[in-house]
C-alpha cells in the first residue's frame, strides 16, 4: 500500500494535482468564492489540490457551519484545502458567532502513510490559497507538530479534524493530545477512516469500544465521532488543584435540583475536590441520603 502512485490509491489522494491544478487557479482571474456560491465551492474543491475529495470538502464544510461552540481545529494542512472548505462552512453561521479554524500544521519534511511527500514548500502554496480564496479571514495557522501545540493549548474545541500523520501511532497520538480539549458534545472528524490498513480505521475501532464516542457519520474516507455529554475526566480549563465548593441553592427537593446537584457533587467529588450544599429556602429533602453534605440556614 505504500509508496503508490496518488492517482492509483483507491482511497483517492488528489496531492499532485487537483481536477484542474494550483497554477491552473493561478489563471483563474477570481477563485474568490461568494458565501451561498454552491457552484463556486464545488468548481473551487475541484480544483485545489488537497486530500479530500469534493464530496468531502462539502462535508467538512456543513459540519464547520454546525459548529455551535468551540473552535475549530485541523491537524494536518497541507496546502490548505480542507481548510477552506472550513472556512467556507464557518461564513455560513452568524458573523458574530463564527467559530475561528486552527490549522496546525508544521510544514517539514514528512512522508505521507501513502507516499505523499510533504514539507516547507506546502507552506508558501498554504499561504497563497488563503489569499486567493480569503479563508485568511477565518483560518489561522499554528506551525507546529500537532502534540507541541497540543500541549499548551487553552480553548475549548467544538470540531477536531484529524488529517495529520495517518500510521496507527500518529493518529493515535494525535487524538489522545486533543481528546481533552474537545468539548462533552464536540465532534472529531477523521480523515482515511475507512482502509483497514490506515491508523485511524483500527484507532476509530478502538475509541468507539470505550462508549466515550459514537459514530455519527461517514461521508467518502471522512468519519465523525461525537463525545459523549457524560464527562469522566475534569476538562484542561479547571483547577486541578483540591477546591473547597460551597453550592448554593434556593430549595433542595428530589425533583428540584437535588439529583442533578447531588450528580454534580458526586463528579466534583471524585475529582477530588470538597463539595457541601446549602438551601437557602425553606425546603429540603431530609428523607434523601445524599452522598454530598447539605446544610440549610436556620
Ligand atoms: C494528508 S495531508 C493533509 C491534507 C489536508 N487536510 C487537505 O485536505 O489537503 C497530511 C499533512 O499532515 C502534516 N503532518 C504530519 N505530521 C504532523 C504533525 N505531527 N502535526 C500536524 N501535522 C502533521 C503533513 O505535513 C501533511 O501536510
Amino acid at each position: 500500500m505504500r509508496g503508490r502512485l496518488p492517482n492509483a490509491n483507491p482511497y483517492h489522494h488528489n496531492f499532485l494535482v487537483g481536477v484542474g491544478s494550483v497554477s491552473n487557479l493561478a489563471t483563474k482571474p477570481s477563485a474568490e468564492i461568494r458565501e451561498d456560491d454552491r457552484i463556486g465551492f464545488t468548481e473551487l474543491m475541484g480544483y485545489l489540490a488537497g486530500g479530500v475529495t469534493v464530496e468531502e470538502a462539502e462535508f467538512l464544510r456543513q459540519l464547520a457551519a454546525q459548529v455551535q461552540s468551540g473552535c475549530i481545529v485541523e491537524i494536518g494542512s497541507f496546502r490548505g484545502k480542507s481548510a477552506i472548505a472550513l472556512a467556507m462552512g464557518v461564513r455560513q453561521q452568524d458573523r458574530m458567532r463564527q467559530p475561528a479554524i486552527y490549522c496546525v500544521e508544521p510544514h517539514r519534511p514528512f512522508t505521507g502513510f501513502y507516499g505523499g511527500e510533504f514539507g516547507p514548500k506546502d507552506r508558501g502554496v498554504f499561504y497563497q490559497e488563503m489569499c486567493r480564496t480569503g479563508a485568511f479571514n477565518e483560518v489561522a495557522l499554528v506551525n507546529l507538530p500537532s502534540d507541541v501545540a497540543a500541549s499548551s493549548w487553552r480553548e475549548p474545541v467544538g470540531l477536531c479534524f484529524i488529517d495529520g500523520d495517518h500510521r496507527y501511532a500518529g493518529v493515535k497520538q494525535d487524538f489522545e493530545c486533543w481528546d481533552p480539549h474537545v468539548l462533552p458534545g464536540g465532534l472529531v472528524a477523521f480523515d482515511d477512516a475507512i482502509d483497514p490498513e490506515c491508523g485511524p480505521h483500527r484507532l476509530i475501532d478502538e475509541i468507539l469500544r470505550t462508549q466515550r464516542y459514537r459514530r455519527i457519520a461517514g461521508v467518502g474516507k471522512v468519519v465523525v465521532l461525537k463525545k459523549s455529554h457524560v464527562m469522566t475526566e475534569p476538562p484542561r480549563q479547571l483547577p486541578t488543584r483540591r477546591q473547597h465548593l460551597l453550592i448554593a441553592c434556593h430549595d433542595l427537593v428530589l425533583t428540584g435540583g437535588l439529583l442533578r446537584f447531588e450528580r454534580m457533587g458526586t463528579i466534583l467529588r471524585n475529582w477530588g475536590h470538597e463539595v457541601a450544599l446549602v438551601a437557602m429556602g425553606d425546603t429540603v429533602a431530609p428523607e434523601f441520603a445524599s452522598k454530598v453534605a447539605i446544610m440549610s440556614l436556620p
